[in-house]
């Protein structure tokens, strides 16, 4: 059987948060700590830790820490839990899984307080659901896994985009878990990953996973997607979604509405695979995240690539409508057209 990594890019560790800091990747593997909530905010915000599932883990940890730093009293600890989950929330708008996380957490507190608990059973309380809420994570990236595989044949060469791996997540995978799903089936793949400016996350996290795992990958520029899918024989997309709407829109990393449209042109299949946490069971619509323009008109925060000051656009996310999508792979089972449909069932079984 082939051997795969395992990294997790947070981690309980004695009372503190742990956690890659993917900014430093593929130079360099370090790891930070702490035990305050502003520290993680500003660590999310930096996309020290990043990708959906992962910043929702990050901030289950984070209100971990809300309670087990707010002695002895357990209206005082409501209280600060309450005010830090703001504090988590305002982090980043778009990953609706940021929310799902919080909200778990602080109904979890709630109705500890509610029903008289005493504060050292709250704060053991809030530890042991983050950890679960990470391990939940990583078991429904193995089972979307496993689904998923179904759909990849050997011989595919599948075109990703941004980084829907174990860093991304509690520690596996999402698009990137049925990607090594499949590889560790025996199945003969290749992977072209987009570079994913302007912080290429494909570039410098996603080739990283793969190298690690010997998955074959090739590397492109966002505007050789067209080129690779006409030329390079690509015959699948696959990419994770920061947040799902009932009706199959899908937001995710910004270039993904593009790359669906090259996809449709070529009668290429369109996957995008993600846990039923990612899922907005409101649907109120997406806010995108638009982060500072000077992340375009500098390389990685060093090198200068435009004139300065130039006006720059920068949304993190894109939507791409239901109707480019061809399959939405969850841990839960495959929803396909009609999503709406599709969709409320996988929402309604199970946990
Ligand atoms: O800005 P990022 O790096 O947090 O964006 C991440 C993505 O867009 C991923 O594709 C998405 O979160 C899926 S993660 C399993």
């Amino acid at each position: 059987m082939r051997r795969i990594s395992d990294i997790k890019p947070v981690e309980w560790r004695d009372g503190k948060i742990a956690w890659m800091d993917q900014t430093k990747l593929p130079w360099k593997e370090e790891w930070k700590e702490s035990e305050s909530v502003d520290d993680l905010a500003r660590a999310i915000k930096r996309l020290e830790i990043r990708g959906a599932p992962a910043i929702g883990v990050a901030a289950a940890y984070g209100l971990a820490i809300s309670a087990s730093n707010s002695g002895g009293n357990l209206k005082t600890a409501l209280r600060r839990i309450r005010d830090d989950a703001v504090t988590l929330g305002r982090t980043r708008p778009t990953a609706v899984n940021l929310f799902w996380a919080i909200d778990r957490m602080v109904k979890m507190a709630e109705r500890l307080a509610e029903q008289g608990a005493a504060p050292e059973q709250l704060k053991q309380a809030m530890v042991d659901e983050a950890i679960m809420i990470q391990n939940e994570d990583i078991e429904s990236n193995k089972r979307m896994g496993k689904l998923g595989n179904r759909l990849i044949r050997d011989g595919d060469v599948i075109l990703t985009h941004c980084n829907a791996g174990a860093l991304a997540t509690g520690g596996y995978g999402t698009s990137y878990g049925v990607i090594r799903t499949a590889w560790q089936a025996g199945k003969d793949i290749r992977v072209i990953a987009t570079q994913t400016a302007p912080l290429y996350q494909g570039a410098r996290l996603t080739v990283w996973e793969l190298k690690r795992d010997r998955i074959p990958v090739t590397l492109i520029t966002d505007s050789m997607a067209a080129y690779a899918m006409k030329n390079a024989g690509v015959t699948k997309v696959l990419l994770g979604a920061d947040r799902v709407l009932m009706n199959g829109d899908v937001a995710n990393k910004i270039g993904t509405y593009g790359i669906a449209i090259l996809a449709k042109r070529h009668d290429i299949p369109f996957l995008v695979a993600a846990p039923v946490s990612t899922i907005d069971r409101k649907s109120t619509g997406i806010v995108i995240e638009q982060r500072d323009p000077a992340e375009v008109r500098n390389v990685l925060g060093k090198l200068a690539i435009t004139v300065p000051d130039v006006p720059a656009l920068n949304p993190a996310f894109d939507v791409t409508p239901n109707e480019l999508v061809s399959a939405i792979i969850t841990e839960r089972g495959i929803a396909k057209a009609p999503y709406r449909p599709a969709l409320r069932k996988i929402v309604s079984t199970g946990g």
